[in-house]
Parts: structure tokens; C-alpha cells; sequence
């Protein structure tokens, strides 16, 4: 499909990348002003989770610019208008984009509909083939690249500012505004793995942001953000260290208070299903009677985070099919791995 959109449009100029996904260690949630975070977070850039985007540019022919979007071959109205609407932000900041046409094609790696949020990956690609667009034209220079893909990543979905990094990512440390990636962390967490334990494929029934804005008025959105700040000093020490037990305890805890949040929050909202609760039970379980080091983490949704070491690649595969397996969604589980960030695609 991609190579017929290629063909179709060869006369123009086009760029394409892929990004991937991340998954929060420490959560971003509650922002301030323009996209900024209340307190930093960290994640893990993840490997196979990807999206891929080619964008074809050319000149306008009349004053009306043209923008279209398909996604995996398809007509996609509701994100279109998003993306329109993040174009004339990033005019903004850089008038050039406003002489162009534009026609986007992207598509997921991970299966459609999985109930795994692509805003991160998606926002990230999307915003890298801008950047090549601004390179090419002489509007940023090569060692900005990627530090300026994050900051418009982010202006787009906080998190996908953290997409543009391998391995492990913080923002809102060294700035509010853009991504860092962090080079100095234990070879123990070098081959840090992900099952991702789909519980349920359904859409969330709460956008991000409208979750981020229930913190504004939230009862203990000080305690949070204090609480996510000292667990950010903990996990940057506890990553350099390879304390197992530390990164475990910091990173359940965080799953867990996110989703507290919410369930506290007015109004009040429970994304947990059932058989979420039942996985979290069976991995504590199974950590305590085998004493492997495996925790689990969640983003804002119902599906589990099982992360790992791959050393202990066989004997979580056989867990999950064995134990957690009839409580999945179609018995469906992405295994995914601590990933080396975006590839252009040209
Ligand atoms: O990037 P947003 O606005 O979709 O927010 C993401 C929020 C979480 O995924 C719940 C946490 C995070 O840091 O990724």
C-alpha cells in the first residue's frame, strides 16, 4: 500500500520514519502552560512497537494548502483534524511549513485496535519528518535534530517527546521542554524485556488529557507530584546501581498511584478491569515463589506492563502461557524489549 502511495506521489518530495512506543516508568500526568509536565518522568523506549509515517510535501499551489492522512490504508477524519491542528502550531514556530502541501500515510507494527495507546510513536514520527522537511530547508541544524523532533513531539502528546531516545528516556529534568536520553544506567537493565499482557483491546474510555486536567483540582495532586519527584532521584540512582528490588518496589508503586489517581479523581474514573487486578496478583505471586525479578507497570488503560531481564527470557514466556494466559484478551501478549529509538525509513 505504502509502495503504490510512493509510486502514486514520485514526482514530490517525501520523507518517512519510524518511531517507537515507550512505556512510563515514572508517569507523566498532570501538566501545566503549554504541554509542560508537573514533574518529570522516565521511560523505556520500547522495540517493536512501532509506527511508521512517510510524508510527501510539495509546494502549494494556491493559497489553500492541502493536508491528507491515511492510516493503514484508511481515511482517518479524527486524527486528520489533529494533525491540521498540530501544522498550524508548528507554522508558528516555523512559517516555512506554511508553503507546503502535505500528504501523510502511517501504520502501526503492533496490531490495530490492541487497546495499546500510538500517540507516543505516532506523534514522534509524524514530528521527525517535519524536522527533515525543517533540515532540509535549512531551518534547524543537524545536532538539533532530535532535541527539536521531541519539543514539537511534545507539543502534540507529552509523552511521544520521550519517543525520539533509545533505551531509557527522562523529560523534565534537564528541561520541561524536550526529552534527554539517559547514557548511564546498569548492563543489567541493558536487556530489560516487556511482555505487553493485552487484558483488553477496547478504547479508553478517558482521553489523556482529560485525565491530566483532573489533576488540576486533584485532593493529592501535591502529595503526587512531591511523590513522583523523589521516586525520579530513586530510579536514576537505582538504574546506574541495578538494584532489582529498588527499581521493582519504585516502579510498581507508580503504576499503582496512577491509577489511584484516577480512581480518586472527581469525576472518578477506574481504566483497571478485572482481570488486570487478577495478572497483578499472579506476577507478585509468581516473583515471591521463584524470586526472579519481575515487576509490572501500566499506562493509563487496563493492559499490563511485564517487564523482565531477558536471561529470564524462557522461563516468564513459559509463566504467561501457562498462568496468565486465559486471562488475556484472545490470549494476546506483545513481546517487546528495551528498543534502540527512530530509523529514518529513506
Ligand atoms: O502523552 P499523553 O498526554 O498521552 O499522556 C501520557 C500519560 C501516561 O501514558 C499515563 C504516562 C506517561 O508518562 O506516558
Amino acid at each position: 500500500m505504502l509502495v503504490t502511495m510512493s509510486q502514486l506521489f514520485n514526482k514530490e518530495k517525501y520523507f518517512a520514519w519510524q518511531a517507537p512506543s515507550n512505556i512510563a516508568l515514572i508517569k507523566y500526568w498532570g501538566k501545566k502552560h503549554f504541554q509542560l509536565p508537573m514533574n518529570p518522568s522516565i521511560s523505556m523506549t520500547l522495540d517493536s512497537s512501532l509506527t511508521k509515517t512517510y510524508l510527501w510535501y510539495e509546494k502549494k499551489a494556491s493559497e489553500q494548502r492541502k493536508v491528507e492522512f491515511h492510516f493503514e490504508g484508511k481515511e482517518n477524519p479524527s486524527f486528520l483534524k489533529k494533525i491540521i491542528l498540530h501544522i498550524e502550531l508548528l507554522e508558528k514556530k516555523f512559517p516555512i511549513l506554511k508553503k507546503f502541501s502535505f500528504k501523510i500515510e502511517s501504520e502501526n507494527t503492533f496490531p490495530h485496535s490492541a487497546g495499546i495507546a500510538s500517540s507516543a510513536s505516532s506523534m514522534a514520527a509524524l514530528n521527525l519528518c517535519f524536522c527533515s522537511i525543517l533540515k532540509e530547508n535549512d531551518c534547524i541544524e543537524e545536532s538539533d535534530f532530535f532535541q527539536i523532533a521531541s519539543e514539537l513531539s511534545r507539543l502534540a502528546s507529552g509523552s511521544a517527546s520521550r519517543s525520539l531516545f533509545e533505551s531509557f528516556v527522562e523529560w523534565g529534568i534537564e528541561s520541561e521542554k524536550f526529552a534527554t536520553p539517559l547514557h548511564s544506567y546498569h548492563e543489567d537493565f541493558q536487556t530489560l524485556c516487556d511482555a505487553i499482557l493485552i487484558i483488553s483491546k477496547e478504547e479508553k474510555s478517558i482521553s489523556s488529557r482529560a485525565g491530566h486536567s483532573l489533576m488540576e483540582n486533584h485532593p493529592y495532586s501535591k502529595v503526587r507530584y512531591d511523590n513522583a519527584k523523589n521516586r525520579t532521584k530513586k530510579l536514576l540512582k537505582v538504574l546506574k546501581e541495578g538494584d532489582w528490588q529498588s527499581f521493582i518496589r519504585i516502579v510498581e508503586q507508580e503504576a499503582l498511584e496512577l491509577h489511584a489517581m484516577m480512581m480518586c479523581s472527581s469525576p472518578s474514573f477506574i481504566l483497571m478491569k478485572p482481570n488486570s487486578l487478577k495478572i497483578i496478583e499472579l506476577i507478585k505471586s509468581y516473583r515471591e515463589s521463584s524470586g526472579l525479578n519481575i515487576c509490572f507497570t501500566l499506562d493509563a488503560g487496563p493492559n499490563i506492563h511485564l517487564l523482565y531481564p531477558e536471561k529470564i527470557k524462557n522461563e516468564v514466556s513459559f509463566f504467561i502461557e501457562r498462568e496468565l494466559k486465559i486471562f488475556l484478551d484472545n490470549g494476546m501478549w506483545i513481546d517487546d524489549k528495551i528498543g534502540k529509538g527512530p530509523i529514518s525509513l529513506l
